[in-house]
């Protein structure tokens, strides 16, 4: 059984993460998306906020599961028998850091392997940052986010809004 894992912060997840977890989803038996526990960054959303939130945007996926980790990536792909670690690749700004990634990961265990999927494009531009940086200001984030999800982020900058969200 080919089981993979998709880390990252997802804080939050957007329509880019979503087209990867789908793709990649199509790709293997069972995908883990799995949220990084890091107590050095200060997350809009907490690790608990950030599983349910994936958790109902992969309702409908049924060889997708969440589950989130901490310490080092690598132990984790091992720890849950996984053998590729999937990233998605926007643009070459990305591709250093990846790379990097990558490689030492590999370096750590030669049996877990990464595979990038390129973004789509009309989520090239997309980071969880600008969604961010956009909502706190009151910005429209509906083409970048789900409604709900939208709903979540403005309640946490206290924003109401009047749109179907
Ligand atoms: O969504 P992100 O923030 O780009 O995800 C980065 C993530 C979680 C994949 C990366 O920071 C990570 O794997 N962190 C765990 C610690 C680790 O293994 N670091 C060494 C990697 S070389």
């Amino acid at each position: 059984m080919t089981c993979a894992i998709y880390p990252g912060s997802f804080d939050p997840v957007t329509y880019g993460h979503i087209d990867i977890i789908k793709r990649a989803a199509n790709m293997v038996e069972q995908l883990t998306v799995s949220v990084l526990n890091n107590s050095t960054k200060s997350p809009l959303f907490s690790v608990e906020e950030r599983v349910k939130i994936l958790e109902e945007v992969t309702r409908d996926m049924p060889n997708v599961k969440i589950d989130c980790f901490s310490g080092l990536l690598i132990d984790y792909a091992s720890n849950v028998n996984a053998k590729v670690i999937i990233r998605g690749l926007r643009a070459i700004t990305d591709f250093e850091f990846e790379l990097q990634m990558a490689q030492t990961n590999r370096k750590l265990n030669p049996y877990v392997d990464t595979m990038f999927l390129t973004t789509s494009l009309e989520y090239a531009y997309l980071s969880s940052t600008t969604v961010k940086e956009v909502a706190s200001f009151g910005g429209d984030i509906a083409k970048f986010v789900p409604p709900f999800v939208a709903k979540k982020i403005y309640s946490k900058y206290g924003i109401s809004k009047n749109h179907n969200v």
